[in-house]
């Protein structure tokens, strides 16, 4: 990995600053709602990691979903960092922005064959295979492409992440991974693979953890099963450790884990181990970057409950909708007011799109600016188009200056492929 300067984000306690930016005067701007991301910030994140990492064979793939713009990419790209991708289209993203295949793993329970194809194609590193079906298909492919290629066994360990039902993948009733008795069938079985070598574990158990326990339980069982194979020859090249790392959504609430305790983790249950440490960080690099701007529509009073209106809605950012995810709110301006209870509410016809219920906020007037707070992941890359409300632009901040890294989509773009049926046609 190159190493990159940390740059500092440039201290403020006025909410209203970020990286060095006015957010009122960039309101003005770009307009709202809008997804705004620190550089200053994400490179402070990617080299605490490298820093934590010093000394061990390790590469980085950040996690693409959790936010998949370019120019974030193109973060990572500088740092040296490969990709984990989970479809085509973010493996087509991450090859125009600058990642290169060999840097990049490919996860994911339902790869489809055209999408194996292109990805071995492109040369990707290493397939993280989630099932005997997807490695026997693996196989056929770079059979008829006289090609090997890489794969990891992504091990379901059957341990409890802590955290969200939602966001939980390491039980064995999840979709994902398989358990290690089915995995030592693969391996036994594994001469037969002419076009696979089958060299690697992987290990993802779930999302926003904030406790290092599932961490540790998880490697340790995955470290246990890899001294087994080495006793048995099966020789493994590269142990993927998923990412999985908490941040903090809820001041005074959350305590993520200092990064340097998950590598020590990390040391600690991988210890022996000789080959390649993949790491697949996705939220902890972004989250805390990103803020959404956006602005008060209006006060509405119900009978039993009052509505902070915004122009933001679950389309631009749906963790609260589908996992009851708590993110501060956090008006610019006018901290001295006095505090009132409001259901943070956006536009979009489903009772559903609440960021917030029973939040005390300073009180709040039509046209304040709002943040809303830790949105760099999971937001813009799980974005939507219902109500027909175009996605919305995104701006990355670096020490002062600004630059829109995705425009705001116009109409004729949000409707762009869609036509009246016209050309009727036999299958
Ligand atoms: N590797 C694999 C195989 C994954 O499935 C994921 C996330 C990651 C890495 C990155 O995890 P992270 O470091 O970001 O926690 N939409 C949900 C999160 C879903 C995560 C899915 N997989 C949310 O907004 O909380």
């Amino acid at each position: 990995m190159t190493a990159t300067t940390a740059r500092a984000v440039p201290a403020s306690a006025d909410p209203a600053i970020l990286d060095g930016v006015d957010l009122s005067a960039l309101a003005r701007r770009v307009g709202t709602p809008c997804h705004v991301y620190s550089a200053s910030a994400i490179r402070q994140r990617i080299a605490a990691l490298q820093s934590a990492l010093h000394g061990l064979d390790a590469q980085v793939c950040y996690a693409v979903k959790a936010n998949s713009n370019l120019a974030i990419l193109q973060l990572m790209a500088d740092a040296g960092f490969g990709a984990d991708i989970v479809s085509g289209g973010e493996l087509w993203r991450c090859l125009h922005a600058g990642i290169p295949a060999a840097r990049v793993v490919f996860s994911g329970v339902g790869k489809s064959a055209d999408e194996i194809a292109d990805a071995l194609h492109a040369g990707v590193a290493r397939f993280n295979v989630e099932s005997a079906d997807e490695l026997q298909l693996l196989q056929r492919i770079a059979g008829k492409r006289n090609v090997t290629a890489h794969a990891s066994v992504r091990i379901n360990p059957d341990v409890d992440a802590l955290t969200h039902a939602k966001i939980s993948t390491g039980k064995s009733e999840n979709k994902f991974g398989v358990g290690i008795d089915e995995a030592r069938e693969w391996f036994a079985a594994s001469a037969r693979l002419t076009h696979v070598r089958l060299d690697g574990l992987h290990v993802h158990i779930g999302s926003q953890m904030l406790s290092l326990d599932p961490i540790r339980a998880a490697l340790q069982r995955t470290a246990g099963f890899r001294r087994e194979l080495a006793d048995a020859g099966h020789a493994i090249h590269s142990i993927d450790v998923g990412g999985g790392l908490g941040v903090c959504y809820r001041a005074g609430q959350d305590h993520p884990v200092a990064i340097e305790d998950y590598v020590t983790v990390i040391r600690e249950a991988l210890a022996g181990f000789n080959g390649r440490i993949l790491l697949e960080p996705g939220r902890w690099l972004v989250a805390e970057a990103g803020v959404l701007l956006t602005r008060v529509i209006r006060i509405k009073h119900g009978r039993q409950r009052t509505f902070l209106v915004l122009d933001a809605a679950m389309t631009d950012l749906i963790r609260p909708s589908l996992y009851d995810a708590w993110h501060d709110i956090v008006p610019l301006a006018h901290h001295e007011r006095l505090l009132q209870t409001y259901d943070v509410v956006g536009p979009v016809c489903e009772s559903s799109d609440t960021f917030a219920r029973d939040r005390a906020l300073p009180r709040c007037e039509a046209g304040d600016l709002v943040m809303i707070k830790a949105t760099g992941a999971y937001g813009a890359s799980m974005a939507s188009t219902f109500n027909s409300r175009p996605l919305v632009a995104e701006v990355l901040l670096d020490q002062g200056r600004y630059a829109v890294v995705r425009r705001r989509q116009s109409l004729d773009e949000m409707v762009a492929g869609e036509q009246p049926a016209q050309n009727w046609e036999e299958p």
